[in-house]
């Protein structure tokens, strides 16, 4: 499994302590990445002793985690989640800069549609102000328009690469994934706005106004966050 490094205890904890918050009848959204893993796993052992929920993926990684723990898998056409745990790769008070397993368009749609997003990850994800870059998925077709309207707004497109096939990683949707550089990002929300403005960008990895809580799992325990 792709990782964004930091610490997996802290991701555990944090990971267990929002699966805690499902009760049986409830629909899950299931994020992608090392840490929403653990609160799938953290979930297989409650469906084990008898926690009645179902899911929804976010990629194909979830949903292979998903079977393999015993939750019923359904779509966003079949139910709204009540719940939705993913993580993400850097956390501003409760901003969010996601994407890093290229999954976030369907990520942002499950939490989008979820009546409580609950966010996991470990301390090295907190910063005082996003700096990382933005990951914009974008039509096969789109790479040149839309990496000159990046550097129109100051930033500074790359394709993303795959590690074990030539050539850009292709996502779970079929599309290609730029990482765009902005520096220190003062105004998210203008940013977003700006990037959600751009012909042939499918979804951007900036999360703005979706997270209720934060759980920032440390080797102690969790550090619970809500607005
Ligand atoms: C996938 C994501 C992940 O949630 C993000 O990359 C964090 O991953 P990890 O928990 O492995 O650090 O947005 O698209």
């Amino acid at each position: 499994m792709k990782t964004t490094g930091g610490n997996e205890g802290a991701k555990q904890n944090a990971g267990e302590a929002a699966a805690s918050l499902a009760e049986d009848g409830m629909t899950v959204g299931l994020g992608t990445g090392s840490t929403a893993a653990h609160a799938i796993r953290a979930l297989e052992q409650r469906v084990g002793e008898g926690l009645d929920i179902r899911g929804i993926p976010t990629s194909y990684q979830s949903a292979d985690l998903a079977r393999e723990a015993g939750i019923s898998l359904v779509t966003l056409d079949d139910a709204t989640p009540d719940l939705a745990i993913d993580g993400a790769d850097q956390v501003a008070e409760f901003d969010l800069i996601k994407g890093g397993g290229g999954a976030h368009t369907r990520e942002k749609l499950v939490v989008s549609a979820a009546a409580r997003f609950v966010v996991v990850a470990d301390p090295s994800k907190e910063a005082a102000v996003l700096d990382r870059p933005v990951p914009l998925e974008i039509l096969s077709t789109a790479r040149t328009p839309v990496s000159a309207a990046v550097r129109n707004l100051g930033g500074e497109p790359a394709l993303r690469a795959a590690e074990r096939k030539d050539g850009p990683i292709v996502t779970d949707n079929g599309n290609l994934i730029l990482d765009c550089d902005f520096g220190r990002i003062e105004e998210p929300a203008d940013l977003a706005d700006a990037l959600s403005g751009i012909p042939g960008v499918i979804e951007h990895g900036l999360f703005v106004g979706l997270a209720d809580e934060i759980y920032v799992g440390t080797d102690e325990g969790v550090e619970e966050r809500s607005r």
